[in-house]
């Protein structure tokens, strides 16, 4: 069965985050220097979240994203990768990471039929690494962004969130260095999600911007024209590179949007900037059937009217979305803990 929102946008593709713990703490999505964490014991096995991707394939999902938190900081991923790799209905199951422990386990990842790796990456500056994400870890990230073409991925990608007066001088080399890989650069503006605390407009670098500063650089940049490439807008540079661009502050995709995330303790948000979801862990551990389950997520989806970052667009005077003392009560507002 395939189902539709409010503005006839289909349910297809979820993320799934299997940690809110991570390895980071990059200053536009970890800033702060305390968090409350999930609960142990309302972590989703492995074979709940299986049981879970059944239920939304069978109501059209058919593309996964695992996310985090750091993704790799979950034990034994490979043996959830395994799970979801095998249902016929989901023909694309992807991850996104930080790259820091991706160089030991892109081989495992690869044998467990993962389909493709994005791994985030702000800079090629070690120092300024250090600074964003508070850890020394740059060296790491490199090789494990290095070891997913030699397991055999393609289609890779790298994100890189674009933030004034920090990486914003670093377009280009970022482009340079993963050509050879290869992988396809996305340059991220700055969104003013829960937990991006430090967020201002003025450090948001928009994608006007991003294109003149490549302009001056490469000359005539071409957009490529697709029929459909949410959340990136790809273009071309004058040699054939292909980079993209994802625009959710100034232009957002929230038209186009079928996605939806599962956090690691089960519950189901329709929107990246909702600040309500849908318990789902409660009535599967409860023992509630299949087709039961099926009805709750298919009235959710069916009343879903969210357009989050198009409403934010709205807001003349932008501010972050929650305040810090909301998101100490409760940390699924997060974007670690959604996943992005
Ligand atoms: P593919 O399209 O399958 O390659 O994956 P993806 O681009 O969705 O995955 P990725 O995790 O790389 O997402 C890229 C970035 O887009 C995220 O880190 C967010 O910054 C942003 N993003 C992801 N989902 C949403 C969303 O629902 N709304 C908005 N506004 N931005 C999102
Ligand atoms: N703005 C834009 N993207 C963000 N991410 C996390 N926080 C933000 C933010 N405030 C995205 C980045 C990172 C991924 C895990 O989440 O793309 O690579
Ligand atoms: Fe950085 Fe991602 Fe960790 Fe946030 S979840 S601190 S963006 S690596």
């Amino acid at each position: 069965m395939r189902i539709s929102d409010t503005f006839g946008r289909p349910l297809k593709n979820l993320r799934i985050s299997v940690t809110d713990r991570c390895n980071l703490r990059c200053q536009y999505c970890m800033p702060e220097e305390e968090y409350i964490w999930l609960s142990r014991g309302d972590i989703l096995q492995f074979e709940e979240i299986s049981a879970l991707v059944d239920i939304f394939a069978d109501l059209g999902a058919d593309k996964v994203r695992l996310t985090g938190g750091e993704p790799l900081l979950r034990r034994n991923l490979p043996d959830l990768v395994r799970l979801i790799a095998k249902k016929p209905a989901i023909r694309d199951i992807a991850m996104t990471t930080n790259g820091v422990l991706l160089a030991e386990h892109a081989p495992a990842l690869k044998a467990a039929g993962l389909h493709r790796v994005t791994v985030s990456l702000d800079t090629l500056r070690p120092e300024r690494f250090a600074k964003l994400t508070r850890r020394p870890t740059h060296a790491q990230v490199i090789k494990g962004l290095l070891a997913v073409p030699q397991a055999g991925f393609t289609d890779t990608k790298v994100d890189t969130v674009v933030i004034r007066g920090v990486n914003d001088d670093e377009l280009a080399d970022l482009i340079e260095f993963c050509k050879p890989l290869p992988a396809e650069v996305r340059f991220i503006e700055y969104m003013d999600v829960g937990g991006a605390t430090k967020w201002t407009m003025d450090s948001v670098v928009s994608r006007a911007e991003i294109l003149k500063a490549l302009e001056r650089r490469y000359g005539r940049v071409e957009p490529v024209i697709e029929e459909r490439s949410a959340p990136a807008d790809r273009y071309r540079l004058p040699d054939g590179t292909v980079f993209g661009i994802i625009s959710s502050t100034t232009a957002p995709f929230c038209s186009r949007c079928d996605r939806s995330r599962l956090t690691a303790d089960g519950i189901w948000y329709l929107c990246l900037y909702a600040l309500q979801g849908t318990d789902l862990r409660g009535p599967l551990r409860r023992g509630t059937s299949a087709d039961e389950l099926k009805a709750l997520i298919t009235g959710r989806w069916r009343a879903r009217t969210d357009r989050g970052a198009e409403e934010r667009l709205r807001n003349r005077h932008r501010s972050p979305l929650v305040r810090i003392s909301e998101l100490k009560k409760d940390p699924h507002l997060e974007m670690h803990t959604r996943g992005g």
